[in-house]
């Protein structure tokens, strides 16, 4: 059994939050051991608890659009999310449920060594930046120990704010000069300006 498959095994009989209890299925995560670059979303919802499968909704539909915009498909890349089980009726992630999932995320990370990693969304944004605000800071890369970290908007705010959609799309043609190393990790002054001008525009500092 490979390393991931165990895991999975793991988090599949976890039951260290009430929401556990009333979960369908664990959503441990999916995609390739060797992927170059982890994508870690928020939570399951609807569809994700019944197919124990990560981003299956129409926020995934989109991550695979943006996926193909840089010639990428799902089963190369790997996909995870901060907890690994359905919130009831999707509410936020509890800081508890965070803190026990944690260790299973930090063991995937461990297992893919990704070169990159992609926050989606604000649960996800917190737990790698923190005091940071994915206003600023979205599309832009951090190398810390040989890992990059890219912050983004979540598929799902950028498929209900029309805006959002464009910049997040911007976003991810970045992704593959970053891997290649051969974009520069921080905006240039002009890049800055226009990300803070649509920010401040859509009033999104917090998604
Ligand atoms: N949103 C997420 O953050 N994760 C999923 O798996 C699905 C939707």
């Amino acid at each position: 059994m490979s390393a991931l498959s165990e895991l999975y095994e793991n988090i599949r009989c976890c039951e260290k939050c009430e929401i556990a209890r009333s979960r369908i299925k664990s959503v441990p995560g999916e995609g390739a051991e060797d992927a170059e670059i982890m994508f870690i979303g928020e939570a399951p919802g609807f569809y994700e608890d019944r197919q124990g499968r990560p981003f299956v909704g129409s926020a995934g539909k989109f991550l695979d659009e943006l996926l193909a915009s840089i010639n990428l498909s799902r089963e190369q890349v790997y996909i995870a999310n901060v907890i690994k089980c359905r919130p009831p009726a999707n509410r936020d992630p509890l800081p508890q449920e965070i803190l026990n999932c944690r260790p299973w995320l930090d063991k995937q990370i461990e297992i893919i060594r990704p070169k990159a990693i992609v926050t989606l969304g604000r649960y996800s944004m917190a737990m790698f930046f923190p005091q940071k605000t994915i206003g600023k800071i979205h599309g832009t890369a951090e190398n810390r120990d040989g890992i990059l970290y890219v912050a983004m908007y979540h598929p799902a705010a950028a498929l209900h704010q029309g805006n959002l959609k464009e910049v997040i799309k911007a976003d991810f043609l970045k992704l593959p000069g970053y891997i290649s190393g051969n974009s520069k990790s921080t905006p240039t002054k002009e890049e800055k300006k226009e990300s803070d001008t649509i920010a401040k525009q859509l009033n999104m500092f917090e998604v």
